[in-house]
């Protein structure tokens, strides 16, 4: 399989590489020009287009052929990060092709989670800063994901907890909705995050779902 993995060279980014090339897929990364040095340790194994992730043509030459792309979407700035990377992508991945983004729990599907007061003060006031700062904005992440849930390509959009680096803890387990007792933990692992978008490739359940992930606590 041709994957490309938009958002490479992050923590995310980085742990589906791995991933992927452990399953013997051919990877094409994006990352920010500055950051190519951060794929390194993977030279000679994965072909890189350095450039912005919302720039159009990048996305267009980097999905170019592929059969799946794994989107890291972060909400950085102020001119439209987010939603200009999902645009491009919807845009140009090609027909049939299998799409998963990520995002955090505090995007909703179908607006049937039901979030703590605790969790809704946080984005608020996250999403209010990060605003007056210029630096962050969660709104166009919400927006990237509205499109892409509109849209009739086979997606999905994985929903991380909190994350916490460390070893693996093992596939995360998933629901439609925040409030579900089997997402007993708020934390994920980055590395099992990464695992989840990338087996995700090869789970047609997932289509069409946005799955809240989190670590699966053993009840023993
Ligand atoms: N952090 C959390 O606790 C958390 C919780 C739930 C869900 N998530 C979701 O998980 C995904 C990964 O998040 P993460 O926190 O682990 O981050 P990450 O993997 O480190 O990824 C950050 C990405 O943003 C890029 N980036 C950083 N600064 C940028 C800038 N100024 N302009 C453009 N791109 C920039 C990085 O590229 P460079 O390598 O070029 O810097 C990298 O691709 C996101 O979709 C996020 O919504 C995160």
């Amino acid at each position: 399989m041709n994957i490309c993995i938009i958002g490479a060279s992050g923590k995310l980014g980085q742990y589906m590489v791995r991933h992927a090339l452990d399953r013997g897929y051919e990877v094409v990364g994006v990352c920010r020009e500055k950051s190519v040095k951060k794929l390194d340790r993977f030279e000679g194994r994965i072909t890189i287009i350095p450039g912005a992730t919302n720039n159009p043509d990048v996305i267009r030459r980097a999905v170019a052929g592929c059969d799946a792309v794994l989107v890291v979407l972060v909400p950085w700035g102020v001119h439209q990060y987010s939603s200009g990377t999902a645009r491009a992508v919807l845009d140009y991945a090609k027909p049939g092709a299998r799409l998963v983004f990520s995002c955090g729990w505090h995007i909703t599907l179908d607006g049937k989670d039901k979030y703590s007061k605790k969790f809704l003060r946080e984005v608020k006031v996250f999403s209010r800063i990060g605003k007056l700062l210029r630096a962050v904005d969660i709104d166009d992440q919400v927006e990237a994901c509205r499109l892409v849930f509109a849209s009739d390509t086979r997606w999905t959009v994985v929903r991380g907890s909190d994350l916490e680096e460390g070893e693996s803890q093992g596939l995360p387990v998933w629901s439609r909705h925040v409030d579900d007792p089997i997402l007993q933990s708020n934390l994920t692992r980055r590395v099992d995050y990464a695992l989840f978008m990338v087996e995700a490739l090869q789970n047609d359940e997932l289509i069409h779902e946005a799955p809240a992930i989190s670590h699966h606590v053993d009840d023993c």
